[in-house]
C-alpha cells in the first residue's frame, strides 16, 4: 500500500527518493510522484502509473539536497495524476504526502473552500498542505504540531517548507513511519526496504509519536509534545535478499528459497534429544505455557490460512480448543476474552491495520497477545507481549509464500512445545521435531519437480473457474491454493470444503470446471476419495495433490496428479501448498500477468 520516503543531506536526493521508491513498489501502487526543494521554490513530478512514468519527465539535471517521495494506492479520488502524491498547498510553498485516511476531511475542505482556497485534487490529503498553509505562523515545526492537531484518522505525513528548507516534519498515527540515520544524511520511509541501500540503524517512531529531521540530527516527540529518546536498532537483512537474482520474479524466487526460509524459522529452536521446543520471545514462563486454556489466532488473508491449520495442529497436538478469526471482522466485535486465553496476531508485515487493531481490543480487554511476524521490528511485534520471528528474509512479491510455510513451521512448533506439557511424551515429541527437521528437504524434492508442475500448468492455464477441494488440514490449504491463483491470475477460483461440495459447489461442476483435490495419506483420504468420484461423475477436470502410495488408486480417476513426498499427516500442509504456489505462477506467467504486482493489490494493508 502507499510507500513513503524522504531524504536530508549532502548527496542528489532525487535518484535515493526514486530509488526507494522502487524498493517499495511490491507494496502495491497506482502512481507516484517526488518534490524537491531547489533555491526558491517547491518542485513536484508527479504520474499516474508505474514509476518510470514519473521518472520519464523529471528533468535530467534534477537535483536537490532535501525532498519526499510516495507512491499511492488510491483510497479517496480517482488514479489520476492530480491525486498523486505529494499535494503542495497552494501557495506552492509547502508539500506534503501521506499515507493513511483523513476522516475529517470533508470538512475540513468545505471549510477551507469557504475561506476562498482552491483545491486541484480528489484526495482527503491534500487538506493537509492546505492546513499548513493557513496555520503557517513563520515556525513550520509549530505549525506542524498545530495542523495534526485539526486532523482525525489515520496517517503517516511527511511534509516540507520551502521557507524552512533544513529539515523534514514527520508524524505516525496509524501508518508506519522508520527513520534511517546515515553520516550527514538522514531518511524516513514507511518501511526500511526503501534506504537499506545507505543504512542499517533505524529508528522506528510509534503512533502518536513526531520527529523534526535534519541532515545530522532527528528530534522526536510525543503528541503532547514532550521529547522522547528512540532506540537505535540495527537491522539484520542485506541488500542482496533483495534482489531478483536470476529468477523471472520475485514469487518464483521466494517458493524457491523455502527450504531455507523454513529451516532458519526453526534453527536454535529444537531441542532434539528430549523432543520439545524452545521459544524464548513468547515471554511467558513455563507456568504461563502451563496454564494456556485456549488459544485465540487473529490474522488475514493467507495469514489467517496459516492460523488456520495452526488450530488444527495446536487442537490435535496440544489438546487446547483453538478459534481464528479474521482480523477484520473481529476488530469490530465485542470479542469474549475468556482467562486462560493467549492469543496470536498472525502477520508477515507486521504492518497489516485490521490485524494491528484487534490485537490492541485484545490488549485492552487485558489479555496477553502474542504476534507471529516476519518484518523485524514492525509495529505487531512492537507492540505485541511477546511472539516468534519466522524470519523468512524479506519477501517482495504481493503473493505470500515463504511466509505462509514459516508461519506454520512458528505453530508447529508452538503445539509441541504445549503438547509437551500435556499429553505428547518424550518419544512422540523427538518423533515430531525429528520430522520439522526433516520438512526442508522434502520441499526441495518438490521444488526439483516444477518442471513438470510447469508442464502441467499450459493445460489449465486454459480453463477458468478453479475449485479447490481439501478436508482437514488440507482445507485451509484449499483455500491459500485459491488465493494465490486468484490473486496473480485474476483467474476466479474458490477454496471449499470438500465435505461441503454436496452442500452447493457441485451444481458449478461440468466437463470445463477445473477441481484441484489436495489429499495427502491421511485418515480423511478415503472420504476426499469418495468426493473425486462424485466429480468424475459430472464430468470435472480432476489434478490431484497425493503421496505416491495412492497414485494408483487416483490415476484411474483424476486427469493428473503431482506427487508430494510423505510426511506425518499433521504437517501435509506444508508439503500440500507448494505444487500449489508453483501451480499458480506458471498459471500467471502463462496468462502473461504482472506477478508480482498484481493489479489493485498492496503487500501491506495500511488501510481498512
Ligand atoms: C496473499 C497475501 C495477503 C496477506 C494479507 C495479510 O498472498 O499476501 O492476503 O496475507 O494481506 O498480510 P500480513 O500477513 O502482512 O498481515
Amino acid at each position: 500500500m502507499c510507500g513513503i520516503v524522504g531524504y536530508i543531506g549532502e548527496n542528489n536526493c532525487v535518484p535515493i527518493i526514486v530509488e526507494g521508491l522502487k524498493r517499495l513498489e511490491y507494496r502495491g501502487y497506482d502512481s507516484s510522484g517526488i518534490s524537491i526543494i531547489k533555491e526558491k521554490e517547491i518542485l513536484t513530478y508527479k504520474k499516474e502509473g508505474k514509476i518510470y512514468n514519473m521518472e520519464a519527465i523529471l528533468p535530467k539535471e534534477l537535483s536537490g539536497k532535501i525532498g519526499i517521495g510516495h507512491t499511492r494506492w488510491a483510497t479517496h479520488g480517482g488514479v489520476s495524476d492530480k491525486n498523486a502524491h505529494p499535494h503542495l498547498s497552494q501557495n506552492g510553498k509547502i508539500s506534503i504526502i501521506h499515507n493513511g485516511i483523513i476522516e475529517n476531511y470533508i470538512e475540513l475542505k468545505k471549510k477551507l473552500i469557504d475561506e476562498g482556497y482552491t483545491f486541484r485534487s480528489e484526495t482527503d490529503s491534500e487538506v493537509i498542505a492546505y492546513l499548513l498553509e493557513k496555520n503557517y505562523n513563520g515556525n513550520f515545526e509549530e505549525t506542524f504540531y498545530k495542523t495534526l492537531q485539526q486532523l482525525e484518522g489515520a496517517y503517516g505525513i511527511l511534509a516540507i517548507c520551502l521557507s524552512e528548507p533544513d529539515y523534514i516534519m514527520v508524524a505516525r498515527k496509524g501508518s508506519p513511519l522508520i527513520i534511517g540515520i546515515g553520516e550527514n544524511e538522514m531518511f524516513v520511509a514507511s518501511d526500511a526496504n526503501a534506504f537499506l541501500g545507505y543504512t542499517k540503524q533505524v529508528v522506528y517512531l510509534e503512533d502518536y509519536e513526531i520527529a523534526k529531521i535534519e541532515k545530522k540530527q532527528y528530534i522526536t516527540k510525543n503528541f503532547r509534545l514532550e521529547s522522547i529518546q528512540k532506540k537505535v536498532n540495527t537491522i539484520d537483512w542485506d541488500q542482496t535478499a533483495l534482489d531478483k537474482g536470476d529468477f523471472s520474479h520475485y514469487m518464483l524466487k521466494e517458493i524457491f528459497e523455502q527450504p531455507e526460509s523454513i529451516r532458519r524459522a526453526f534453527a536454535g529452536r529444537i531441542i532434539q534429544n528430549i523432543g520439545t521446543v524452545k521459544l524464548g520471545g513468547l515471554n511467558l514462563t513455563p507456568q504461563e505455557l502451563f496454564n494456556i486454556e485456549r488459544v485465540n489466532i487473529i490474522a488475514c488473508g493467507t495469514s489467517y490460512h496459516a492460523g488456520l491449520v495452526g488450530s488444527y495442529v495446536i487442537e490435535e497436538l496440544a489438546r487446547v480448543a483453538t478459534r481464528v478469526e479474521i482480523a477484520s471482522e473481529f476488530r469490530y466485535k465485542n470479542p469474549i476474552i475468556e482467562k486462560g486465553t493467549i492469543s496470536f496476531a498472525v502477520s508477515q508485515s507486521g504492518e497489516t491495520i485490521d490485524t494491528l487493531f484487534a490485537m490492541r481490543e485484545i490488549q485492552r480487554k487485558g489479555a496477553k497477545v502474542l504476534g507471529i511476524c516476519n518484518v523485524v521490528g514492525s509495529t505487531i511485534p512492537r507492540e505485541s507481549n511477546g511472539g516468534v520471528y519466522v524470519h523468512s528474509g524479506p519477501e517482495v512479491a504481493v503473493a505470500s509464500t515463504k511466509a505462509f510455510t514459516s508461519q506454520l513451521i512458528a505453530f508447529y512448533l508452538f503445539a509441541t512445545l504445549i503438547g509437551r506439557m500435556r499429553d505428547l511424551g518424550q518419544f512422540r515429541g523427538i518423533e515430531l521435531v525429528s520430522e520439522i527437521e526433516m520438512l526442508p528437504n522434502k520441499v526441495q524434492e518438490i521444488l526439483n519437480n516444477s518442471k513438470y508442475i510447469e508442464n502441467i500448468a499450459e493445460k489449465y492455464t486454459k480453463l477458468d473457474n478453479f475449485l479447490f477441494l481439501g478436508r482437514g488440514l488440507s482445507y485451509p490449504v484449499a483455500l491459500e491454493g485459491a488465493l494465490k491463483l486468484k490473486e496473480i491470475s485474476y483467474l476466479h477460483a474458490e477454496g471449499v470444503p470438500a465435505g461441503e461440495i454436496k452442500h452447493g459447489p457441485i451444481a458449478l461442476i461440468d466437463k470445463k470446471t477445473p477441481v484441484i483435490f489436495i489429499m495427502p495419506d491421511d485418515h480423511l483420504f478415503e472420504k476426499t476419495f469418495s468426493n473425486m468420484q462424485e466429480v468424475r461423475a459430472r464430468g470435472g477436470i480432476i489434478l490431484s495433490i497425493c503421496n505416491e502410495k495412492n497414485v494408483k488408486k487416483i490415476k484411474g480417476i483424476a486427469d493428473d496428479v503431482i506427487v508430494i513426498p510423505e510426511t506425518e499427516s499433521i504437517f501435509s500442509s506444508l508439503l500440500t501448498i507448494i505444487p500449489l504456489q508453483l501451480l499458480s505462477y506458471y498459471i500467471a506467467k502463462n496468462l502473461g500477468c504482472d506477478i508480482d504486482k498484481p493489479r489493485n493489490l498492496a503487500k501491506s494493508v495500511t488501510v481498512e
